[in-house]
């Protein structure tokens, strides 16, 4: 036996010597909910619980808990040496009682009950609750901790969650997650014990924007495997999910106005597959679902170029009145809509106003790459009444970096992915979102016997997603000019939620350390230590990650 197991075992011992004596939890006086606020679904705690450790078959082979493996790291981390015990009586409680807070700590009771096997009532509190128990909290929530940060205490009596607002809390849950063992992700029953590590943690994001986009438009995937990819994502403390809905090869949203764009448009894929799109409904159970996770959903219309799917399915909107064939390659910068016709800008408005009334977030991509089959001139023209048209339904445009080359208003967005030409934007004094294909790109393969993907920009094995900086990635672009990050993945290769996992994983969770933790703290040496201790994790969620040789994966 290691003096380290020795040690853990006399910890653990101590702690557990430390537990609070078994009590029923108190149901604390009901507050009155707020004005018409519904009561939320709260529940009644269990009677007379008897918290128990289960024992670990092999017992002393548990590994102590820790708080060394999170990711994001976070911005502050003190440990104090012991462990709190989930047991089976525990309670989540919620303070103040409104339908959010109960929703929050549902969404943590929904991904602890299936591996623990405990029931976790979630229940209104007045005031921390009596020991064992899970408190989360907004009362006394520092407003330094800003929108999505929290505070999190651990002790052996409790686990204190307090942020300013919801969506920290929201956040500070998934540390929860990742600080139990990984079988805590396990879709079924798993022995405990339930142990996490005392100790605080005060964290907060580096930056407001870390997305992810998927392109659904060269092969379209379903609510539910987009489901699947937000929770994972949100795992990781993303906040942003970019969907591309419309290129070359589909367009994959209802627009009422103009029906064929999905019914014939999105009727195919690369490759020439059946293709499919998201009825109105859909997209709002997207968004609604995202917004539970407090991750705001971006839609992107690509134009004027990556339009050929529109052009297919309206002659109109083509300057000779022929509508193309439909396209199942994979070509780009062929099309584009005809920006001296009228009816263009009746389709990009009723296309926006749609659109804008579905997604409560308060962006909009237009899209603006690779528009090489429209004349220059026209671009720039066409980008101006876009952005205006965005504007005129509340939202802020996004665009790729090319559109740093017309005027643009102060609260649009401009996407850096391949080129210097953001640095026009943030001169502009527009804010920029740093995408570079060469560290970004999620479709970009690991190396060259990695079948899926592409190699344009580059290989970019997990070291090289990792190892960047926004701050410093294009020359003239500081931090100030940078709104966040996002790592896109093209889908012109991929098929299913497998290949998305594959590709995304374990890359993503680098990209979402870059936009949450510290710049000063990261290393690929201390980190690639971190994220062989996620290989469990992503394989209890059932996660097809890259093995990479380059991380020593825990088994
Ligand atoms: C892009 O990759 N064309 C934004």
């Amino acid at each position: 036996m290691t003096l380290l197991r020795l040690l853990w075992l006399l910890v653990l011992a101590v702690s557990c010597r430390q537990a609070p004596p078994t009590q029923t939890p108190e149901r604390p006086a009901a507050t009155t909910p707020a004005g018409n606020q519904a009561a939320p679904p709260l529940q009644t705690p269990p009677e007379n619980p008897t918290p128990t450790i289960a024992a670990t078959p092999g017992g002393a082979q548990a590994p102590p808990p820790t708080l060394d493996n999170m990711i994001p790291q976070p911005v502050s981390v003190t440990a104090t040496g012991g462990a709190f015990a989930l047991t089976a009586p525990a309670t989540i409680f919620v303070e103040p009682e409104t339908e959010e807070l109960a929703a929050i700590g549902q969404y943590l009771a929904d991904r602890l009950r299936p591996a623990t096997g405990f029931a976790l009532p979630v229940v209104a509190a007045a005031g921390p609750p009596a020991p064992g128990n899970i408190y989360l909290t907004t009362v006394g929530g520092d407003p330094a901790l800003g929108e999505e940060g929290y505070e999190l205490t651990i002790t052996p009596e409790a686990i204190t969650l307090v942020a300013y607002r919801p969506a920290g809390l929201f956040r500070g849950i998934q540390t929860i997650r990742q600080l139990l063992s990984p079988a805590i992700e396990s879709a079924t029953a798993q022995t405990g014990p339930w142990l996490v590590a005392t100790g605080t943690i005060r964290d907060y994001p580096r930056f407001a924007w870390r997305g992810m986009m998927l392109d659904v438009a060269r092969h379209f995937f379903g609510v539910a495997e987009v489901k699947r990819l937000i929770d994972l994502i949100a795992y990781y403390k993303i906040n942003r999910f970019h969907i591309h809905l419309a290129d070359d090869q589909g367009w994959r949203i209802m627009i009422n106005s103009w029906p064929e764009l999905a019914t014939y448009g999105g009727s195919t894929a690369v490759g020439g597959g059946p293709g499919g799109y998201y009825t109105q409904e859909e997209y709002a159970e997207i968004v609604a679902y995202a917004q539970s996770r407090y991750i705001v959903v971006v839609p992107e219309i690509d134009m004027p170029g990556h339009t050929n799917a529109a052009l297919a399915a309206y002659a109109e909107l083509n300057c000779d009145g022929v509508a193309p064939p439909l396209h199942t390659g994979i070509e780009t910068g062929f099309s584009s809509l005809c920006t001296d016709k009228e009816i263009t800008f009746t389709f990009v408005n009723d296309v926006i106003r749609e659109i804008a009334a579905l997604t409560p977030g308060p962006y909009l991509h237009i899209g603006g790459d690779e528009a090489l089959a429209t004349n220059p001139g026209d671009y720039v023209q066409f980008v101006e009444r876009a952005q205006a048209i965005v504007q005129s339904y509340g939202k802020q445009m996004v665009g790729w970096e090319e559109i740093a080359q017309v005027n643009l208003l102060p609260s649009s967005v401009a996407q850096h992915w391949n080129s210097t030409l953001a640095q026009a934007a943030a001169a502009q004094g527009v804010q920029v979102i740093m995408s570079p294909a060469s560290r970004a790109y999620l479709d970009m393969k690991y190396n060259s016997s990695t079948s899926l993907g592409f190699s344009w920009a580059g290989y970019v094995e997990v070291e090289d997603a990792y190892n960047w900086d926004p701050a410093t990635q294009v020359s003239g672009l500081a931090e100030n000019d940078i709104l966040g990050l996002e790592a896109p993945l093209w889908s012109e290769t991929l098929q299913t939620i497998d290949d998305i996992e594959f590709m995304a994983f374990p890359r993503l969770p680098g990209h979402a350390e870059i936009g949450w933790s510290p710049a000063g703290a990261r290393s690929w040496d201390e980190y690639r230590l971190r994220l062989a201790a996620h290989g469990p994790r992503l394989a209890a969620m059932a996660v097809d990650f890259y093995q990479s040789p380059s991380v020593p994966w825990q088994p």
